[in-house]
C-alpha cells in the first residue's frame, strides 16, 4: 500500500543492520572488563536496543525509562516528565543510555542529570540518529549510530502519533 507520508529513505534496513553490528563490536571492546546496564528510552529505542543488544556479546543488564518531553509535537521544549522510572539501583554501575534521536539534546541534557544524581560510576550514551547542528549544548555521545540531517523521520521505532514504529527502515516524514 502506498503512503504518501513516507518520502525518501533516510537510512536504509541494510545501512541500519551493518552499523549496529559495527557499534555492537566497538561497545563488546570497550566495556569487555565491565558489562553495562542498558538503559533504553521508551518508546523509541526499543526497536534499537532490541538490536543492538543481539550484537553486544557481554553479559548485559536491561532496564527501561520512558520520558516524556512538554512541547509540540516535533519539537521539544527541555521540560521534561520521567513516565516510568527504572528498576535498577545505578549505584556503582557502568550505563549505558540507548537513545533513539538526538534533536535538540534537551531530553538528553536533563536524563543524564538525572541518572548521574543516583551514583553510577559512569553514563555515556549510544544514540542511533543525530540531527546535525541542531543541539544547543554538546550532547556528548560515546556512540552514534547516523548524522543526518535536521527534518523529521520515522521509522525502526520512531513515531509521528504514535504511528510508523514498526517500519523497518527510516524514511523522512511528509505531513
Ligand atoms: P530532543 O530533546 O530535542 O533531543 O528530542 C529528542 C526526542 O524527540 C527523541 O527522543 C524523540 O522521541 C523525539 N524526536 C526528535 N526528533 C524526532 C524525529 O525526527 N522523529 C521522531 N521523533 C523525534
Ligand atoms: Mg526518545
Amino acid at each position: 500500500m502506498e503512503d504518501p507520508h513516507l518520502a525518501r529513505v533516510v537510512v536504509s534496513e541494510d545501512e541500519l543492520h551493518a552499523r549496529i553490528r559495527e557499534l555492537g563490536k566497538e561497545i563488546t571492546a570497550d566495556y569487555a572488563s565491565a558489562p553495562p546496564l542498558l538503559l533504553g528510552v521508551l518508546k523509541g529505542a526499543f526497536m534499537f536496543m532490541a538490536d543492538l543488544a543481539r550484537c553486544i556479546d557481554l553479559p548485559v543488564d536491561f532496564d527501561f525509562m520512558a520520558v516524556s518531553s512538554y512541547g509540540s509535537a516535533t519539537r521539544s521544549s527541555g521540560v521534561v516528565r520521567i513516565v516510568k522510572d527504572l528498576d535498577a539501583d545505578l549505584t556503582g554501575r557502568h550505563v549505558l543510555i540507548v537513545e533513539d534521536i538526538i534533536d535538540s539534546g534537551l531530553t538528553l541534557q536533563y536524563l543524564r542529570k538525572n541518572l548521574l544524581s543516583r551514583g553510577p560510576v559512569s553514563v555515556e550514551v549510544c544514540a542511533l540518529l543525530v540531527k546535525d547542528g541542531l543541539q544547543k549544548v554538546d550532547p556528548q555521545l560515546r556512540y552514534v549510530g547516523f548524522r543526518i540531517p535536521p527534518e523529521f523521520v520515522i521509522g525502526y521505532g520512531l513515531d509521528v502519533a504514535e504511528r510508523y514504529r514498526n517500519l523497518p527502515y527510516i524514511p523522512q516524514y511528509q505531513p
